[in-house]
Formats: C-alpha cells, structure tokens, sequence
C-alpha cells in the first residue's frame, strides 16, 4: 500500500496481494446528451471529457488497476468529418492538459488501436503522454483510439500463422503486441456501457471472455463516481465461475 491506501500497480506476473480490476467502460451516449439539451454534438463529447477526468481520479481509490477507455472506434470514421476532426481536437487537448496530472497521480497512459491514420498532432500529443506517463504504477489508462478489436484478432492471427499449436496465452501475448504497442494486459473483469445500448462494438472481444457485463440507461456525461461504484457493487455481487459449478455445491 502507498501513503494514500491504493494497493501498488504491479504489472509482472505474479499476483498482487489484492487483485486490482480491469475495468473497460464504453462512454456512450454524448450526442444524445447535447441533443436532448438543444446543442450540437460537441457540446456533448466536451461534456463527456469532463466525465473522463471523474472516471480517471476516482478509479484508483476503488480497486480498479487497469482502466480500458473507448474513445474511438474504426468505425466511427464513418462520423461526419466536422465530429471526426473535433473529437481529434478534444483529445489532443485532453491528453496535452491532463499529461503532467497524470504523471503525478501515477497514471501510466497506454495507447492501443491504429495510430497510421491519425493526424500528426495527435500521434505527437500520445507519444508525448505515454513518455512522460511511463513511469506511472497507481493506474493503467488504455485508450482505445481508432480501435476495432476484430482488427486486433485478425492482425494478431496474421502473426501466429507459422505456429502450428499456440496456447490461447501465447496468443494473448501476440493479441497485446497485435494492438499497436501494448503490453499484454489482464483479460477484463467488468465491462460498463453507459447510453443504454447493450452491444460491445467490437471493443475487447477476446479479452472480454468472462467478462461482467453491466449496462447503464444513464448518457455518459451524466456517469458520476456513485455510478462506478454502483457498477462494482453489483459486480462484486455477482458469481464468477469460469465454466466451473457454484463452490458451495462443489463442496
Ligand atoms: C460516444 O458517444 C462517444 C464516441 C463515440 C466518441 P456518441 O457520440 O456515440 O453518442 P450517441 O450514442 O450518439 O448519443
Ligand atoms: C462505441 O459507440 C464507440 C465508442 C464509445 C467510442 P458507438 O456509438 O460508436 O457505437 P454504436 O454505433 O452505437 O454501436
Ligand atoms: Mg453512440
């Protein structure tokens, strides 16, 4: 534990003494938050960064190691250029404002998706992030910027495909390589989607095996810290068991 009661990120093999979350939250549901207030779609996304910022500060204070972020997916180039353009712009500001915090909250900033289509800038604000941020063992951020996780699959298949037999953790490890510089990461233990929709996306397919599935009506920037919590409350009540039986009937 540090000074401030967070169990210590430790991102080696072992487990740590208490087994920290990996969270991945779909934050769905901007547009629809701006439509309903009369405003444009941006207003919306600038909404949904300031529900970001809550997300990232009270994560760690609730169990939570490693956080996955959808922030764009590929197919969201589909979007009108003016939103595709202004969401690229509210990143880069984002990770430009929030870098040098992050830094000093032991927030490590990882990237994962394509990086070859986005503008100059915003390659140049995530490499500087994930620089100044690498050092950080309280929280990892995996954003997930023009992300499709059956590109993930398919690219990391690609590489396997001179092995005759890989085991599904060797093929994890190639998965987290296949996603654009990522280290290999923890399968997901909970999934929140805000905005009502119950649908992943194609975020995290793979990593999302047994994955706990919590789907919120509430639009993303609505999404406050009691919302986590509740999310992880109900986690926490339900059984996990892996294709085994209920432990009390095993006996
Ligand atoms: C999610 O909100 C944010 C991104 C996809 C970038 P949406 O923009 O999808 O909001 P809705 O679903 O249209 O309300
Ligand atoms: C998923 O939301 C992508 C992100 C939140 C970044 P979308 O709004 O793009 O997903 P669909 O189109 O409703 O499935
Ligand atoms: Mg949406």
């Amino acid at each position: 534990m540090d000074p401030n009661g967070n169990v210590q990120l430790n991102f080696g093999d072992g487990e740590s003494p208490t087994r920290l979350l990996h969270v991945a939250v779909i934050p769905d549901g901007n547009g629809r938050w701006a439509a309903a207030r009369g405003l444009p779609r941006p207003v919306g996304h600038q909404a949904g960064v300031e529900a970001v910022h809550r997300l990232v500060e009270s994560a760690p204070h609730l169990g939570i190691g490693t956080l996955s972020l959808y922030v764009f997916s590929a197919d969201n180039w589909e979007r009108p250029r003016a939103e595709v353009v202004g969401l690229f712009g509210l990143l880069v500001r984002f990770l430009e404002d929030e870098a040098e915090e992050f830094r000093e909250r032991g927030v490590r900033v990882q990237v994962i998706g394509r990086r070859d289509r986005l503008p100059k800038e915003l390659r140049a604000a995530i490499s500087a992030t994930e620089r100044l941020t690498a050092g950080g063992r309280r929280l990892r951020l995996r954003l997930a910027i023009d992300y499709s996780s059956q590109d993930a699959i398919l690219r990391a298949a690609c590489r396997m495909i001179s092995s005759l037999e890989i085991s599904r953790r060797e093929f994890a490890r190639v998965l987290g390589v296949a996603n654009y510089n990522d280290g290999p990461a923890p399968d997901v233990d909970l999934l929140i989607r805000t905005g009502g929709e119950q649908r992943l996306s194609d975020f995290l397919l793979w990593e999302s095996a047994y994955a706990e599935l919590v789907f919120s009506q509430k639009l993303w920037p609505d999404f406050q810290t009691a919302d986590l919590e509740a999310a992880l409350d109900e986690f926490h009540r339900r059984e996990r068991r892996f294709g085994r039986i209920p432990e009390v009937v095993a006996g």
